[in-house]
């Protein structure tokens, strides 16, 4: 039976957050951001590995006791110079580890995204488990949204019907993904960005706005306030 594997990339340096470490080690009630999406996704019994790609210069992951997630925890220095090289690198290194099958479903998740619950990742299991192509959370676009010129100025007002803001995790299986992602223009953002260009459909599962990527300073306030409901 195909197994559910998470993947977190985390070899990114996460620079516009401007603090003096790479952001998924800034600290969200007490600890290190990545510990609140790896305890979410341990929490879920269907899943039975998380692998974690960290930069292979990282110097912040082994200050840390990361001991409560022993037995599904695989962590692997291999990150890339972008995220999907990452995200590449890891599921290669599984592959020929033999620890991940061409069926498996993977479910790549930002370490900058500690407001995942486990509700949601129950939600993707449940809406994608037979699913052909796969799909990832995501939440409708609330603003309006407008096109800019080169000089800052609003070009036109973009409609925002079925415009849907990605999210992750994104989940899809492991040959698919795989092939996605070395196929990929070098562009790309998300995992889904790549199975959409091999011609697929990922399924869009409502996610919710507390899953959102903390990516500026003033998010850390935020995801803080968003943590400090559930501890
Ligand atoms: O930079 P951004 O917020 O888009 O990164 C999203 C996720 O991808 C983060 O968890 C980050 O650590 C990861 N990433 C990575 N390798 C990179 C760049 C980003 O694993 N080269």
């Amino acid at each position: 039976m195909a197994e559910f594997i998470a993947l977190i990339p985390a070899a990114g340096s996460g620079s516009r957050i401007g603090e003096d470490m790479p952001k998924q080690y800034c600290l969200l009630a007490g600890k290190p951001m990545i510990y609140h999406a790896l305890n979410t996704l341990y929490r879920v019994d269907r899943i039975t590995t998380i692998c974690v790609v960290l930069a292979p210069e990282d110097i912040w992951w082994t200050r840390y006791d990361w001991g409560e997630f022993a037995d599904k925890i695989q962590v692997i220095n291999c990150g890339g110079v972008t995220r999907a090289e990452s995200v590449t690198n890891g599921l290669k290194t599984l592959r020929a580890a033999k620890h991940i099958q061409d069926q498996d479903w993977v479910l790549v998740h930002d370490a900058a995204r500690p407001g995942l619950s486990i509700a949601l990742v129950e939600r993707l299991l449940d809406q994608l488990v037979a699913d052909e192509v796969g799909g990832l959370l995501a939440v409708p676009l609330a603003d309006t949204l407008k096109r800019a010129n080169d000089m800052d100025r609003v070009e036109c007002t973009e409609p925002r019907e079925q415009l849907w803001q990605a999210q992750t995790p994104q989940m899809f299986r492991t040959k698919l993904l795989l092939e996605a992602l070395e196929k990929a223009p070098e562009n790309i953002t998300d995992d889904a960005s790549a199975i959409e260009a091999l011609g697929y459909s990922p399924k869009l599962v409502m996610g919710d706005t507390n899953n959102f990527k903390v990516t500026y300073p003033q998010d850390l306030k935020l995801a803080e306030l968003i943590l400090q409901e559930r501890y």
